[in-house]
């Protein structure tokens, strides 16, 4: 059985591509635990087997007395195992606080988990669904959940970190490869936790796919599009297709297809008018006025979004009327 290492770029039957630089730590480390385990599991099976024929009960045949015991070769079965032992805990617990001690001066991406999307927020403000960083770069993610416990999941860079509510978690890593990879939630956190699932965008250095060409001309979509095409974007963005489809299907929240400018009725009986007002309200507080037959689970966007991204959603809203 001869399995090969994980080259930068490609992966293998047991792992992704390497993207990060404590990819391969964490491999080899891997490695050494499977194939030390797979020797001694050979080893003991195979002496096991036999003895167990070898030794057998006979007609005939009386046991013979067993010496007490064999000072080499228990002094060999206990150093060598501990040894390895060891070496596995050792390696595992620095490279467990090397992972855990972001450096100093690392690149800052706030992260926000909620049911069921991501949303990354660069230095400037500017938030995304999809996660994109520079390579060679040492990235220190900052988490934080509105709701309830996910998880950050890279298999790429072998990074993963719980993103808990009312507490910030942090996770770093140095990106090696350009590329795309997955990104997971790998903590079960209700419904669509499986469809929790993004992507990381490691950029080059230089060049028009530059991270900072990326992110100069990503944060300019409102300027750039119309109010209707910048408000679909922010839709995209901020997750609000989880919930609200433009098809007309019911999900958590209430369709946003011919929803404009209609009657609604609330949960405790009164009516109101899906409107600017109402959508700006529901945004910046969602559990004001929740509409009879669903649940107040939307989080609130108060402080996350921004009155251009809330105008330009009202003009997505009003053109979805048609
Ligand atoms: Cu979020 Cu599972």
């Amino acid at each position: 059985m001869m399995l090969t290492l994980a080259q930068a770029g490609e992966g293998t039957f047991w792992f992704p591509a390497q993207a990060a630089e404590n990819a391969a730590k964490v491999d080899d480390l891997f490695y050494f635990v499977l194939y030390v385990s797979v020797f001694f599991f050979l080893l003991i099976m195979t002496i096991l087997s036999i003895f167990v024929i070898r030794y057998r009960r006979r007609e005939g045949v009386e046991p013979e007395k067993s010496p007490s015991h064999n000072t080499v070769l228990e002094i060999v079965w206990s150093v060598i195992p501990t040894a390895l032992v060891v070496y596995m805990f050792y390696t595992g617990f620095t490279g467990y606080l090397e992972k855990r001690t972001p450096p100093t001066g690392a690149y800052e991406i706030g992260v926000t988990a909620q049911k069921w999307s991501w949303n990354f927020t660069y230095p400037n403000g500017h938030t995304t669904n999809v996660l994109h960083v520079p390579v060679g770069v040492e990235t220190q993610m900052v988490m934080t959940s509105e709701d309830v416990i996910h998880s950050f999941f890279v298999p790429a860079f072998r990074e993963k970190m719980d993103v808990l509510p009312g507490r910030y978690t942090k996770a770093w890593f140095t990106p090696t490869l350009v590329g795309t990879y997955d990104l997971f939630c790998a903590e079960y956190c209700g419904t669509a936790h499986s469809e929790m699932i993004t992507k990381v965008v490691v950029h080059p250095q230089d060049g028009p796919d530059s991270f900072e060409n990326w992110l100069r001309e990503d944060s300019d979509f409102l300027t750039k599009l119309s109010p209707v095409e910048g408000g679909k974007k922010v839709y995209q963005l901020r997750g609000c297709g989880q919930c609200h489809s433009l098809d007309g299907t019911s999900g958590n929240g209430p369709s946003f297809k011919g929803a404009w400018g209609t009657e609604r009725t609330l949960a405790d009986g009164p009516k109101v008018v899906f409107d600017e007002n109402y959508v700006r309200e529901s945004i910046l507080m969602p559990k004001a006025k929740v509409l009879a037959g669903y649940e107040p689970v939307m989080p609130t966007f108060q402080g996350r979004i921004k009155d251009e991204e809330i105008t330009a959603l009202i003009a997505f809203l009003k053109s979805l009327q048609q």
